[in-house]
């Protein structure tokens, strides 16, 4: 393929970022002056996260042979990277820099298997030509079965060839961890430079929303939604459509639009990814949404702990108010939607929807009784649409491809459950990042398939979904399917799509007291079973932990936490105990050693705190 590879795409989110990622571009754009290669033969372009943000910094070379992809390069290695892209093994001095054995952000390289095996085929695109490359999938005429393992430097195949210093930081595309991705919601994500509006259009940015404006009802748009199945991704999984329909038919009135991307759950980076990789595409599903509604105003709400995505998400608003808006600038039409950028101070519970208002609206974020719902009354009092980013983010493609059609996504085994699902895995598993699969799909295949499972080849212990309101599901349980009611049944919840692997070294007592001072740390203290509660919980747990317990202590732990979850005004409160209950019902041996450890030590009695 030499000289034919059409374009180098540099990861440019926030993980990659961290990992040097720029660096490596300024290095890459450098090596490419040096080889005398104008912009327009091989462009470098920034583009969004490639979903294995534990490699970063990525960066994937198109060509006629398929996709390339490498992670971890340092800057020292961009002429050999730009070399071995353009299908030019490259000789002399730059191949005798040795690569890092561990490069910064890669992870332990000892312990990753060989990226090999299954693939199931390349990305659904959703039928749609995007006229671009795939982000993912195996390259034409290549083998998604042949041996992918990166080379090991250290044992050339032939002595007399000098080893490849790209070698350690190439990655097979055909990997599962990226074979078996759907993409819908981050189909553009990876492929597109998330600053570049036009880039954005090509893509097919706005087509939907100008299909809506042109051609569809507000009512029919509706009705595409709820065929859809589509359920609220921002953790209670409430059907998307009814929502919408709650709102557009209350009493006429002005009604208001709001994106939650706040995002709080320590773990969860899913939002992030859409924020940051494709703008446009929250903001089209958010326009759509407010169009089906009847709304004529919208927010996006950011924590401020998103930088990168708040640039974006401005920048892109700066762009289409330089076109003329969004209405009658990019589709020809004289709707006056408005959308302005809110960024929250980084409070949890400001994730919570009546919390998240009052912050809109100037005021502290504290959550509010409901009924009624944000739905019949929100900001100033009109009804208000409130859903998650990656609600939001779905809604273009179903509009595009029909509700039936994302309906039809999904293991049929999980009815309640349709369409894909972000995750963001983490924690003690090999391959860290971002998955977005059909829903219904085994945790296990995402955690060990995808993951590679935990790292070191260590046994996996449990994991832990949906953060600070969710539980752990063990190991023993791993076949469970990706469903809200199948997880809420475990004890745990599908959430927002944060997903932690947790291997032996983890203890559950103390993994639960972690949750629960989080809990402490965040609740807005307004109502006492909460504010006082959690505390309470905590130094039971400390008890316990320190060797101070006694069985029956763990009763009381359920007692209490089973009156704070039935009495605290929010979620944050009735939430708390999730992750202290899921963890005494499948570890229970863990807390009773605890507390017979410092029973035999004479360490137990007397009262908590
Ligand atoms: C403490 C707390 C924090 C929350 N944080 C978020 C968040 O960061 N993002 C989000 O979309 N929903 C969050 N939610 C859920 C929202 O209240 C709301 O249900 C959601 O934004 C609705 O959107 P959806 O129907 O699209 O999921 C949180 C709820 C609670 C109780
Ligand atoms: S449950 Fe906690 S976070 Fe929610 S209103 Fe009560 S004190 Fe505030
Ligand atoms: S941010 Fe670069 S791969 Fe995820």
């Amino acid at each position: 393929m030499s000289g034919a590879v059409r374009q180098l795409r540099c990861c440019d989110g926030s993980a990659c970022r961290n990992g040097g990622g720029a660096a490596l571009r300024q290095a890459l754009l450098a090596a490419r002056r040096a080889a005398g290669l104008a912009e327009q033969e091989l462009p470098i372009r920034p583009v969004g996260c490639l979903r294995l943000c534990g490699r970063g910094p990525l960066v994937a070379a198109d060509g006629p042979g398929g996709i390339r992809l490498w992670g971890g390069v340092p800057p020292e290695l961009a002429s050999a990277l730009l070399a071995a892209a353009r299908g030019q093994r490259q000789g002399g001095p730059a191949l005798a820099i040795p690569a890092p054995a561990n490069p910064p952000h890669a992870g332990p390289a000892s312990a990753d298997p060989p990226l090999g095996g299954l693939s199931l085929g390349g990305p659904s695109l959703g039928g749609l030509p995007l006229g671009g490359p795939r982000l993912w999938g195996p390259a034409p005429g290549g083998s998604p079965q042949q041996p992918v393992a990166p080379a090991d430097p250290t044992t050339p195949a032939d002595p007399t060839t000098p080893p490849d210093p790209l070698a350690p930081h190439q990655l097979n595309p055909h990997h599962p961890f990226f074979a078996l991705q759907r993409p819908v919601v981050l189909e553009r994500c990876g492929l597109i430079d998330p600053d570049s509006l036009d880039d954005a259009l090509d893509h097919g940015a706005y087509r939907q929303l100008q299909r809506c404006l042109h051609q569809l009802t507000p009512a029919a748009v509706r009705a595409e939604i709820r065929a859809s199945g589509l359920r609220g991704r921002g953790g209670a999984g409430y059907p998307t459509g009814l929502k919408w329909d709650t709102v557009a038919l209350q009493p006429p009135g002005p009604r208001q639009v709001v994106a939650n991307g706040d995002e709080g759950d320590p773990g969860a980076f899913m939002d992030r990814t859409v924020m940051e990789g494709d703008p446009h595409r929250l903001l089209e599903g958010l326009a759509i949404a407010a169009y089906a509604v009847g709304a004529e105003h919208g927010f996006v709400y950011v924590r401020a702990e998103y930088p990168l995505a708040i640039e974006r998400l401005r920048g892109a608003l700066a762009a289409i108010a330089a076109r003329g808006g969004l209405g009658p600038g990019l589709c020809g039409s004289p709707w006056p939607l408005r959308i302005a950028l809110r960024v929250g101070a980084g409070a949890y519970v400001c994730g919570e929807e009546t919390a998240l208002l009052h912050s809109i609206e100037g005021g502290r974020g504290t959550p509010r009784p409901r009924p009624p719902y944000p739905a019949q009354r929100g900001l100033g009092g009109a009804p208000t649409l409130i859903n998650n980013v990656e609600t939001l983010a779905a809604v273009p493609a179903i509009l595009r491809e029909g509700g039936a059609w994302y309906g039809a996504i999904g293991d049929p085994g999980c009815p309640g459950s349709r369409g894909t699902k972000v995750f963001s895995l983490s924690g003690a598993v090999v391959h860290t990042g971002v998955v977005e699969v059909p829903l219904g799909l085994p945790l296990r295949t995402v955690v060990e398939t995808m993951g590679g499972g935990v790292v070191g080849g260590e046994f996996l212990k449990a994991v832990q979904t949906g953060g600070p309101s969710g539980g752990c599901i063990p190991a023993a349980l791993l076949d469970t399917p990706l469903d809200y009611e199948a997880m809420a049944g475990l004890g745990a919840i599908l959430g927002s799509g944060g997903m932690v692997v947790l291997g032996p070294a983890t203890a559950m007592p103390e993994l639960a007291r972690y949750f629960m001072g989080f809990c402490v740390q965040e609740s807005c203290g307004q109502c006492l079973p909460c504010r006082a509660g959690t505390v309470q919980l905590a130094a039971l747990l400390d008890r316990v932990i320190e060797g101070r317990g006694a069985p029956e202590d763990l009763e009381r732990l359920e007692e209490l936490a089973a009156m704070v979850r039935a009495t605290s005004l929010c979620g944050l409160g009735q939430s708390a105990p999730n992750p202290l209950l899921s963890t005494l019902r499948h570890f229970r041996g863990e807390y009773l050693q605890a507390c017979a450890a410092g029973i035999a030590g004479g360490l137990s009695g007397g009262p908590p705190g």
